[in-house]
């Protein structure tokens, strides 16, 4: 594929990557993806990203088929992932005379990643360019999803250079919103997938943008979005206001074998609901975990229970605890619980697990030898009561 005008002077000189079934080694990509690096010719020539290194070749041919490497003056590093920046040390070679451009954090980032002598002028330093026709001006949107991230937005054209922002894995050689289809099931599962534990950074990213006159957003994945940029960006706002609820929630997620880890969880749910505090009880092996995400995120505490097999937690609990780091959780309080037969280190398995998440524990895990009876199902109702009780005063 040739480079593509976007507008007079404006090129995609990406790359396409078809093939790719997983990206950050979890999620699906089943239309693979693109790295979408743009150039912008003026009496000053700028490069916006570069690509993965795998595609350095058809990258640096497809700018030289607009510019000589030589004459690009700047090149903007929107954020320093090696799949924006893995092209950088070979364009360097022969981009001699550019000046690279790149955040506050994203200076140190990108000199651990290149681990070469390279000067580096930042955004703070230089916060718009003038190209000559055209100007560009920084504005830095930390946390979308590194801490480097920085939108360009070209004034001229109404265009907004936004990275991985308001991107999707979703590759389409025709490249533009209103050519390739629907891929908004695509963009949302790449929100989930990447932005969405970013919420309130997301949210405050916006309010610097939507003042601004956009016509066009050019991320750094998937389509190039010029019919309606603002149902995206109203879709990006609509998808990280947090739900408040009036009451505490606590969440209990749970798995059981033979009931008693499931009597337990539903003896520390009436504890919990005799202080009026509102509860949600999971079993995890049989709920989608995109539900448990969310329940995860409007969760104010939680309480994991699992029996333990062969000295560990089952994978199902792992699982489910591994969702935790990708929502932006609001939760301020934790425990464990379970039944066991020998041993039972698996409650204590997932208190080390929420404390490494930085959730506070309530005290320590309630664990039941084998099936609990009534005296030890009353505990499980003070431990929620008491669960409560110390949630509310949080
Ligand atoms: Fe597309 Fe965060 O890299």
């Amino acid at each position: 594929m040739n480079a593509l005008k976007i507008r007079d002077n404006i090129y995609w000189v990406g790359a396409l990557d078809p093939e790719m079934r997983i990206f950050d080694l979890v999620f699906k990509t089943d239309h693979g993806s693109t790295y979408n690096s743009y150039l912008i010719k003026d009496e000053k020539v700028a490069l916006i990203d570069t690509v993965k290194g795998a595609f350095t070749t058809e990258f640096i041919s497809r700018i030289k088929s607009q510019v000589d490497l030589k004459d690009i003056d700047y090149i903007i590093t929107s954020h320093t992932e090696p799949d924006h920046s893995g092209a950088l040390p070979e364009l360097l070679k022969y981009a001699i005379n550019a000046k690279i451009i790149v955040s506050k954090a994203g200076r140190y980032l990108l000199k651990n990643i290149l681990n070469m002598p390279i000067d580096l002028t930042t955004t703070d330093e230089c916060p718009e360019i003038d190209l000559g026709t055209y100007r560009l001006k920084f504005f830095p949107a930390p946390y979308l999803h590194w801490p480097d991230t920085v939108f360009t937005y070209l004034n001229e054209e109404k265009i907004l250079f936004t990275c991985d922002a308001f991107g999707a894995h979703y590759c389409d050689e025709r490249m533009f919103d209103d050519l390739v289809g629907d891929f908004d099931p695509h963009f949302h599962y790449y929100y989930d997938s990447i932005m969405r534990p970013f919420k309130p950074y997301i949210l405050k990213t916006i309010e610097k943008i939507e003042n601004l006159d956009i016509d066009i957003i050019a991320a750094a994945h998937g389509p190039i979005i010029r019919k309606n940029p603002w149902k995206y960006v109203e879709s990006y706002r609509s998808w990280s206001q947090r739900q408040t609820d009036e009451k505490k929630n606590i969440l209990i997620l749970y798995v059981s074998i033979y009931n008693s880890t499931k009597k337990m969880a539903e003896a520390i749910a009436e504890g919990i609901l005799k202080k009026g505090v509102s509860v949600k009880k999971i079993e995890v092996n049989e709920t989608d975990p995109q539900f448990v995400r969310d329940a995860i995120e409007r969760a104010d505490g939680i309480i994991v229970g699992s029996p333990t097999i062969v000295g560990d937690v089952p994978k199902p609990v792992w699982d489910a605890l591994s969702l935790l780091s990708t929502v932006k959780s609001e939760i301020k309080l934790g425990a464990a619980f379970g039944s066991y037969g020998w041993s039972g280190e698996a409650a204590k398995m997932i208190e080390d697990r929420l404390s490494g998440l930085h959730i506070k524990l309530h005290k320590p895990s309630l664990r039941v030898k084998l099936i609990p009876e009534d005296k030890t199902l009353q505990e499980c109702r003070e431990f929620g009561k008491e669960f409560a009780i110390a949630l509310e005063q949080k």
